[in-house]
């Protein structure tokens, strides 16, 4: 008889709880000001609202996977690159140059004398398109990059329609903002002029070629071995010089 009466008490003690672990009047309503793009100054935003007015408010930023992340608006000591403030009722989250080591969920919070609250907002970003340089290597091989690209992507190598990519190898090294740098450099025994450097990611499909022309090669290698040569004897003739002028001076 007391085990069925328990039963029936249980969920109803546990809903009274609930209710009163939750209970003040105080609500965080989440708002992202605009698209999440790399590389961009971005602002997250809670605003509080409540039906009487609040004593003793605690307000800060917390997010999910870093349990050491706490943003405070009192605080001198906060995340690098992270900026929180708060004021008439808003609470706002400005990271100052989004990176992929950004993304994550968010939490707004606060605490008063009359309850607490919290409300996420979940950071993702698309895609970041990264930098495209490309430098010659040695004769037979072109080599391009692309740096600061997310997510992980791939590159292809084209002569028009032609997919060269079997005659190439490609690199990838992680930063520590969550970004790629992906290297890669392609063997070009067939001696076209013109090749595009095709970065490809696994979501987003093809999504930049570069056309990289490459260099008479017959020509450009010889001029910089005779400037090397000019260099090293006018270097040999100052050497003499002061060679010879310090002997002038211990006469
Ligand atoms: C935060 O507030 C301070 C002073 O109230 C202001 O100087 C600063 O520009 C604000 N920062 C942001 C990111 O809104
Ligand atoms: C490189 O790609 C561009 C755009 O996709 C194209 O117009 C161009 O003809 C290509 N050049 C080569 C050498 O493949
Ligand atoms: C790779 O290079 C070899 C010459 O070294 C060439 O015969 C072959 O056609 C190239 N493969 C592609 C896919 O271009
Ligand atoms: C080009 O070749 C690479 C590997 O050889 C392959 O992964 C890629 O899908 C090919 N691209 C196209 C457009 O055929
Ligand atoms: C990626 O490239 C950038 C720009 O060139 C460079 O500053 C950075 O050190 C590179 N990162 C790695 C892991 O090599």
């Amino acid at each position: 008889m007391l085990r069925v009466k328990m039963f029936v008490l249980m969920p109803f003690l546990i809903l009274l709880l609930t209710l009163d672990y939750s209970k003040g009047e105080v609500k965080m309503l989440p708002l992202v000001h605009q698209t999440l793009n790399c590389n961009e100054r971005t602002v997250l935003q809670c605003s509080v609202s409540s039906s009487m007015p609040l004593n003793n408010v605690k307000v800060f930023w917390k997010k999910q996977e870093e349990r050491d992340f706490e943003c405070d608006p009192e605080s001198k000591n906060n995340p690098p690159g992270f900026e929180c403030n708060y004021t008439e009722e808003t609470l706002t989250l400005t990271i100052s140059n989004l990176t992929p080591a950004n993304m994550g969920t968010y939490f707004c919070c606060i605490r008063t004398d009359s309850g607490h609250a919290k409300e996420k907002i979940d950071v993702s970003i698309g895609q970041c398109p990264g930098e495209f340089s490309n430098q010659m290597a040695v004769p037979g091989q072109v080599q391009c990059s692309f740096n600061g690209v997310y997510p992980k992507a791939m590159i292809n190598w084209y002569h028009y329609d032609k997919n060269l990519t079997s005659n190439s190898t490609t690199t990838s090294l992680e930063n520590s903002d969550g970004t790629f740098n992906i290297t890669s450099v392609l063997n070009t025994q067939d001696k076209h002029k013109r090749y595009n450097c095709s970065l490809w990611s696994l979501k987003h499909g093809r999504y930049s070629d570069q056309e990289i022309e490459v260099e008479d090669q017959a020509k450009s290698s010889p001029v910089s071995g005779i400037s090397t040569e000019l260099c090293l004897s006018w270097a040999l003739i100052f050497l003499s010089l002061m060679f010879s002028s310090r002997a002038c001076l211990s006469l």
